[in-house]
């Protein structure tokens, strides 16, 4: 018997290897249990590190008349590995999907693991909510305008004369706006009141007219009751014949409305460049009531058993004249509130920026 020569030995050794390497691939892929264990297999017979790569550390002494023929054999190889791969994937697939159609169903019906904890309206959102609703009640329409508004809609057009303290640089948060095409900016800067919707309102449509806008205004003011961001709700009524009597009409209607059908209301003669004649309106405190001798102590209300609601007044004339409103046909009246107020006066909250801070253990006591 010839003793096999070195050459022909590894070439053996490699053909004996191989067979040795099909059995334990093809037990392999047969037990794996799911695809990541397969990849796993597959990765063990033919990864840069696997089985296969060792094998053929032995094909440098491959004598040159057995290489094609190893090379066939190592190729042949290969391709029943990834022909099985591709083949227990599929069943292993086709498994999992039976097992889902045929297995007990999810029970959807089951409470969660994690407990989802439900939100609700900032208790600004919801007095703004419950405001616009009494006015939507009454007729009005709602509408909506810019936080970044031109000084001439803020100011002017409102008939701020040029030197009033609020148009002071040092009271607005004023921006520089580029205007395409003009040579100086438009002066602008965050809205100071809400009023300016009603500008926008009467530019923009014909009377009758009866709107309603809520939403953020800014000043530079900080401290207990003033924030540089605060929410306010303004309205206006436009129409013939539109009188004082149906202003007082209208906002009692809402005080009632919001603060009880029985909450006493007055109205205090008061200022804005905007209305004449303008006045301010009052609902009795609700935090004292007159007879239970509580009003000398109530500080809401500094004992006086009245709280400010809002300012309201006949909309000015010249306010009619910049909108390209006919003041000798239309009269009207208009009215704003802040929001922050009514909801710290709802809701007994102490310090307005408690309202901003977006603190959970505030915010979920309302
Ligand atoms: N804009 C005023 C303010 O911010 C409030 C106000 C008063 C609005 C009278 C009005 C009004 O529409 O008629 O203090």
């Amino acid at each position: 018997m010839n003793e096999p020569t070195a050459t022909e030995s590894a070439a053996h050794r490699i053909e004996v290897g191989l067979t040795t390497l099909g059995d334990g691939f093809r037990d392999e892929f047969a037990r794996a249990a799911d695809e990541h264990a397969l990849r796993a297999a597959q990765a063990k017979v033919l990864g840069k590190k696997g089985d296969l790569t060792q094998l053929l550390a032995l094909m440098r002494e491959v004598g040159t008349a057995d290489r094609p023929r190893i090379g066939a054999l190592v190729n042949t190889f290969k391709a029943e590995v990834e022909l099985a791969f591709a083949a227990r994937l599929r069943e292993l697939a086709e498994a999992a999907r039976r097992a889902e159609l045929e297995g007990t169903p999810a029970d959807l019906t089951l409470p969660g693991r994690l407990e989802l904890r439900r939100g609700h309206a900032h208790p600004i959102a919801q007095v703004r909510d419950e405001v616009l609703d009494v006015f939507r009640d009454l007729g009005f329409a709602v509408a909506d305008g810019p936080e970044v508004e031109l000084e001439e809609v803020n100011f002017t057009k409102l008939a701020f004369p040029p030197d009033h303290p609020a148009t002071d640089m040092q009271d607005s948060f004023w921006v520089d706006v580029a205007r395409r095409g003009a040579a100086s900016p438009a002066r602008a800067l965050l809205r100071t009141h809400t009023t300016t919707v009603q500008v926008r309102e009467l530019m923009a449509r014909k009377p009758p007219l009866a709107v309603v806008s809520a939403g953020a205004v800014y000043r530079r003011d900080d401290d207990v009751t003033h924030s540089p961001m605060f929410h306010q709700i303004d309205g206006f009524l436009v129409d013939e014949n539109v009188s004082f009597a149906e202003l007082k009409g209208a906002l009692t209607a809402f005080a009632r409305g919001m603060y009880g059908a029985d909450a006493p209301v007055r109205f205090r003669p008061s200022y804005f460049p905007f209305v004449e004649p303008g006045a301010e309106l009052d609902v009795g405190c609700v935090f004292c009531r007159p007879n239970d001798g509580s009003r000398a102590s109530c500080r809401i209300c500094k004992a006086t058993g009245w709280l400010e609601v809002l300012g309201c007044g006949m909309i000015h004339p010249e306010v009619f004249e910049h909108c390209g409103i006919d003041p000798e046909r239309y009269t009207g009246f208009a009215f704003g509130m802040g929001l922050d107020r009514v909801a710290m006066l709802r809701f007994g909250i102490p310090s307005i920026r408690l309202l901003f801070e977006n603190d959970p253990r505030f915010l979920e006591q309302f």
